[in-house]
């Protein structure tokens, strides 16, 4: 619309077509500032706003006052047309690149959006080691209809290996857009590491997907247990199960920071474990390999004492916290879920 309001006013006479031109030059511009203020904050958010409006509004003042400048100079030499011509490359440059701009939301090179669904993924993950052995509210595994078309690179290490995530040694620099790790580095050896090479094998831009736990106790299983324990020998100690440094909301995001990761956005749910029944759980808790768990358990047997006189103790405090009228058990895990950019 700008375009054709500027070609009308190339063209010479009549009043009513100069009219015409300008009113639509009016409108087309009121529409093309309006955009342009909303491209930048959905591109930039509000943080960055200020300083990218600082760059628009200096565009502005050189425009204002170089513009009558230059179409001075351009007329004196060339005429009336000359300057329209003028004008009219300005736009058309305009034109063109709008339509080469590269909506932040869908990612392009170096704006890869968070959930952008696409690209090749490595995947740090442990799991809890629950999740074939009765949880009924799985995770949902991603699949490659959730990832794109593009066949992903998906790799995945239980938390018995989670020490082998410490060297990506096979895979090279900057080589994933999108590297994620689920609940598994507040539990591994040296969690550092881990967050160390996986910014290593990140492209640069792309994005970070981290899962660890909340709460360095992890009293969702560690409070009942513990009760359970002290009830039969009050010598038990309760077992840390995880440092705070990666399980404290501020400790996590200076521990991204200090990689390089920027961009760090945390947030933290309250994620629902359901089991059918305590068998179910028990599986989990006694086989599961976890070895957040085999940490309790281990306290538990270093006092020279058996599983089999603890299990019925615990089942009952377990039935008696997580219970529900129709048989499941259910309780809450803290969980923070972050993301971050290299
Ligand atoms: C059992 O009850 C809980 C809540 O009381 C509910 O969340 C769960 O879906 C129920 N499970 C089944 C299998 O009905």
């Amino acid at each position: 619309m700008l375009l054709l309001a500027t070609s009308l006013l190339a063209i010479p006479g009549h009043v009513a077509i100069v009219a015409t031109g300008r009113v639509l030059q009016g409108l087309s511009a009121s529409v093309v500032w309006t955009s342009g203020l909303t491209v930048l904050t959905e591109t930039f958010g509000p943080t960055n706003f200020g300083e990218v409006i600082g760059y628009v509004m200096m565009s502005v003042s050189i425009s204002n006052t170089a513009a009558p400048l230059l179409g001075g100079v351009v007329y004196s030499r060339g005429g009336y047309l000359a300057v329209s011509l003028m004008t009219l490359a300005a736009v058309l440059a305009d034109v063109v690149m709008r339509l080469l701009m590269v909506d932040a939301r869908q990612g392009g090179p170096g704006s890869l959006a968070a959930n952008d669904r696409h690209k090749d993924v490595e995947d740090c993950e442990g799991g809890n080691g629950a999740d074939d052995r009765g949880r009924t509210n799985r995770a949902q595994e991603p699949s490659s209809e959730t990832l794109g078309e593009r066949e992903p690179l998906i790799r995945k290490v239980s938390p018995e290996k989670a020490g082998a995530h410490q060297n990506l040694p096979e895979l090279p620099d900057n080589e994933f857009t999108h590297t994620f790790s689920t609940f598994v580095i507040c539990l591994a050896p040296e969690p550092d590491r881990i967050v160390q090479e996986m910014y290593r094998v990140t492209t640069p831009g792309g994005v970070l997907g981290l899962g660890v736990w909340a709460d360095p106790w992890f009293g969702y299983t560690s409070d009942l247990w513990t009760k359970a324990c002290k009830q039969l020998d009050p010598r038990y100690e309760r077992a840390r199960i995880m440092d705070d440094e990666w399980t404290q909301p501020e400790q996590v995001k200076a521990g991204l920071q200090r990689t390089g990761f920027n961009d760090v956005v945390l947030t933290t749910e309250r994620g629902v474990w359901e089991w059918e029944n305590f068998d179910a759980f028990a599986k989990y808790f006694f086989d599961g390999g976890n070895p957040g768990n085999e940490r309790m358990i281990d306290n538990w047997k270093a006092l020279d004492r058996s599983l089999g006189e603890v299990r019925p103790v615990f089942k009952r405090i377990v039935e008696e916290e997580y219970g529900q009228p129709n048989g499941t058990l259910k309780g809450y895990v803290p969980a923070h879920l972050v993301t971050a950019r290299k």
